[in-house]
């Protein structure tokens, strides 16, 4: 098995619709098997096609209500009650918030071998459903907050991406350098 890389927040992959799965075969079961491997190498309670790269729709979870399993194809239904509770996202490091959700849900689907499949729950297994559902939309829970803790978190992701594009921008000007100076050149930190 393999453990996959995991895509992070500004990767389009995430904001993309994934395609239903039409094709059930050893490749696809393999899949089921390195995400499920991924998931718990990270301490994940769910895990989407999109966050490994994949627009497919397809979504692991596990360690959840003594819960463990897949769902290809999912199309969810959700009740009326809403419910208060955290989330994070394995593609948002880092962060979590409140995040408003429906208290009941089920997903309807098949299997890896292309059986009919109907997940149902309440609490953290009706948020994951919804949680990892929405991944197949091109949507984070992100997108679910609102006010003070929209505000927070989106300051923070705007914050570590600004990090990343310093961190990057520093290194390509240090290669410059040393490059126009030679290696190890008291010249390296200029421009930093
Ligand atoms: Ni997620």
């Amino acid at each position: 098995m393999t453990i996959l890389t995991i895509r992070t927040v500004g990767d389009p992959v995430l904001r993309t619709v994934s395609e239903p799965i039409t094709v059930f075969d050893d490749d696809l079961r393999r899949l089921v098997a390195d995400m499920l491997e991924t998931m718990y190498d990270v301490g994940g309670v769910g895990l989407a096609g999109p966050q490994v790269g994949l627009n497919k729709q397809i979504f692991t979870f596990g360690n959840i209500d003594g819960r463990e399993g897949h769902i290809i194809n999912p199309v969810l239904e959700v009740g009326d009650e809403p419910q208060e509770g955290g989330e994070g996202c394995l593609s948002v490091p880092g962060q979590k918030s409140d995040t408003p959700r429906m208290a009941w849900a089920r997903v309807t689907g098949v299997d890896m071998y292309g059986q009919p499949l109907v997940l149902e729950g309440e609490g953290l297994f009706a948020r994951m459903l919804q949680h990892e559902t929405d991944h197949l939309h091109g949507k984070l829970f992100i997108d679910r907050l609102v006010g003070e803790d929209r505000k927070r978190v989106m300051r923070a992701i705007r914050a570590a991406e600004f990090d990343a594009t310093a961190q990057k921008t520093q290194a390509e000007r240090a290669a410059r350098v040393s490059g126009a100076f030679g290696a190890g050149s008291s010249f390296g930190s200029f421009g930093k």
